[in-house]
Parts: C-alpha cells; sequence; structure tokens
C-alpha cells in the first residue's frame, strides 16, 4: 500500500512486537555551556561518546516515549507530545542537565517522522510508530559532577504491542523484593537509572510467570504505585475510578488521559489516593496498566506474598470498563473522532 506521501517499506506491520527496527535517520543537537546547537537530521544510529560521559558512569540521563499514529486521512498524529517535552524538562532539572527548549524539542520530534515516512505503520496496520528523545550527559569528565556538554537526540521505530500476550489481552503482574524508587528518590522522573535497577526486577516477576513487575510504595511496602513501564488503574464498585498517588510514580501521559475519559465521558468519579490492594481487593472489579508503549491492558491476577490474587469477576477477559476506556483512547489517538481535549497534534508534513 502507498503511503500519499510516498511508498511504504515491505514491513508486516501486524507481526510487529515492541523492538527496536533501525529507521534511516535520526535528529541531533548538542548543548555546550549552556548554549544549544542547531539540530540536525542524521543518518548513522551509532554514537560516538566520550569515555568519561557521566552518562555513561553515573546515569545521568533521561528520555521520553511518544507514539506516532497514522490517521484514516493519512494525516500523522501525536498524542500530547507537549506533555513527554515538559516531562523530559523537569528530569533534565531533577539530573542538573540543561533543559531541551520546547521548538527544539518538537523540531526533533517532527524532523524524525518527516524523514522517515515509509517506516511509519499504515492506517488500520494496528503498529505505531514509537519515538524515543532522551537527553544524556555526553562530554568529557571523570568525577561525580555535572557534564559540560549534553547531546540529546531523537530516534524512531515502528512497533507492535508492548506485552508479549499482544493487543488488549489480560496481563498479570507480581509484587517482588525489589524497589524501583526510593521515598525521596528519582521514581517520579523518567531517568535512565529507574530502568536499569528495575531490570531484575521484571526478569524475577518474569521467572514467577507474571508479565512485569509490580511495585508497592517504597517506604511501607503497602501501597500500589506502579508496573515496570505503565501506571495501574483500577475501576472500583460503586462506579470509583481509583489511581495511585504517590511521589515516585512516573506521571503517565496515558493514564492522565484515561482518568480524564473516565471522568467526563463514562461519569466515574475519580480518586487519586494511595491503595492498599489487599485491603481493597474485594472492592476491584477491574485492573489495568496503562502507558504509551502498554497503552492500556487489562490486569487478571497480581501475585502478592506467594499469592495469585485474581482481579474481579472474571480475570481471564477485559472487561467492559477497560475495553470501553481501551476505545476511547486508541480511537482519540488515531483521530477516529473528535477529540474535545486538543489532545492530538497533528504533524506538519511538509
Ligand atoms: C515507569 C513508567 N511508568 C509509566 C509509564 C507510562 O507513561 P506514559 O503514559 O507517559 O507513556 C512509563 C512509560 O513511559 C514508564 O516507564
Amino acid at each position: 500500500m502507498n503511503h500519499p506521501m510516498g511508498p511504504k517499506k515491505n514491513i508486516d506491520w501486524g507481526s510487529l512486537s515492541f523492538s527496536y527496527l533501525k529507521t534511516d535517520y535520526r535528529f541531533e543537537a548538542t548543548c555546550v555551556d549552556g548554549v544549544w546547537s542547531k539540530g540536525q537530521v542524521v543518518e548513522s544510529e551509532v554514537m560516538t561518546l566520550h569515555e568519561g560521559a557521566p552518562a555513561l558512569h553515573y546515569g545521568q540521563s533521561c528520555f521520553e516515549g511518544l507514539k506516532a499514529q497514522t490517521a484514516k486521512d493519512g494525516r500523522i498524529l501525536l498524542f500530547r507530545p507537549e506533555l513527554n517535552n515538559q516531562r523530559m524538562q523537569e528530569s533534565a532539572e531533577r539530573l542538573l542537565m540543561p533543559k531541551v527548549p520546547t521548538e527544539l524539542f518538537m523540531e526533533g520530534v517532527e524532523a524524525v517522522i518527516r524523514a522517515n515516512l515509509a517506516w511509519i505503520p499504515p492506517y488500520g496496520s494496528g503498529a505505531s510508530f514509537y519515538l524515543r528523545p532522551f537527553l544524556i550527559g555526553s562530554g568529557e569528565n571523570l568525577g561525580l559532577r555535572p557534564a559540560k556538554e549534553y547531546t540529546f537526540r531523537v530516534f524512531a521505530s515502528p512497533v507492535g504491542p508492548y506485552y508479549k500476550s499482544g493487543g488488549l489481552k489480560m496481563i498479570s503482574l507480581a509484587v517482588i523484593d525489589v524497589d524501583r524508587a526510593a521515598p525521596l528518590g528519582t521514581g517520579g522522573y523518567k531517568i535512565g537509572a529507574n530502568y536499569s535497577g528495575g531490570l531484575m526486577a521484571t526478569k524475577i516477576a518474569q521467572s514467577l510467570g507474571a508479565n512485569e513487575a509490580l511495585y508497592l510504595d517504597p517506604k511501607e511496602r503497602r501501597y500500589l504505585e506502579e508496573a515496570g513501564s505503565a501506571n495501574i488503574i483500577l475501576a472500583l464498585k460503586g462506579k470509583r475510578f481509583a489511581t495511585p498517588k504517590s511521589p515516585s510514580i512516573l506521571p503517565s501521559v496515558t493514564r492522565r488521559s484515561i482518568v480524564t475519559l473516565a471522568e467526563k465521558e463514562l461519569g466515574f468519579s475519580v480518586e487519586e489516593r494511595p491503595i492498599d490492594f489487599i485491603a481493597e481487593h474485594g472492592e476491584i472489579e477491574e485492573m489495568g496498566a496503562c502507558g504509551t508503549a502498554a497503552v492500556l491492558s487489562p490486569i487478571g491476577k497480581v501475585l502478592i506474598n506467594d499469592h495469585w490474587y485474581k482481579v474481579g469477576q472474571d480475570s481471564e477477559h477485559p472487561g467492559p470498563i477497560m475495553l470501553d476506556l481501551y476505545n476511547r483512547l486508541t480511537a482519540l489517538q488515531r483521530g477516529e473522532r473528535p477529540d474535545p481535549y486538543g489532545w492530538t497534534y497533528e504533524v506538519k508534513l511538509t
């Protein structure tokens, strides 16, 4: 099938997983002494880094993830990219890095889309185009101090579903004895170090038969935090919708959007508060993990203290509330319904 902007790559879009596929172009800019260079589109996927770069030794790095989708009429849509830019600025500030200016962030994201149009999955393929902006301390350094030079880069890859079960399938989560965040740590920021520390948790959770780790609050190990790469949402009895409140949870763009949909379109009363899963288990009708990559994955069971808790009436199939929210969210993201919220952003193709 040909895109209005040119032919597409010969890819079986429907069988893509969430993994790296090399596209033709990426975008890069550098910041020295607080001054950003003009960004440019580059071909090589390989970066040359100074061996002393603080990103390599001290994890001075942060990143974002957002998706572009092809609408039925061929428009390329982003979903609330300004929130990714804002979150990246907050991460940068926390790690004493220069903020990527909004114009540069958007220039990078849009340039990578325009340069790689042939790689953007067509409408209806079920796949999407995942963009990965990141910012690293890249200059020469030895002691524990911020870098003198920074690199901002955006690359992208066409992707399929994040969890192996795929699409809107039930997933399971496991709480294990590994924390992702510290009470006054960096859990609320999208920084590289949070994720390297979580690799082991994911591995253990998967060895126990779960798709992903579920974290509890690091202070009391009692309240729900989030999954390895997704926030948690719950539909409770009595038309209540709940999501954990904690400073060490990543403020998910998807979760904030779903909460708005649940409140404004489905008439739920929303509670953002500490949630004790074991104490409130009987109140839970449905539960989901949400994020750019995970979209909305309904959760069927949760492993805590060697006990698998089934969630809701039917832990084998997606429930009507998560299904409804999934459909409303993805229809917005693909431009299939009017967007009263101003969340979709049309990429300038010329
Ligand atoms: C730890 C973590 N929580 C939540 C999310 C979901 O956030 P978003 O909806 O902004 O993608 C992500 C993915 O970005 C994540 O890595």
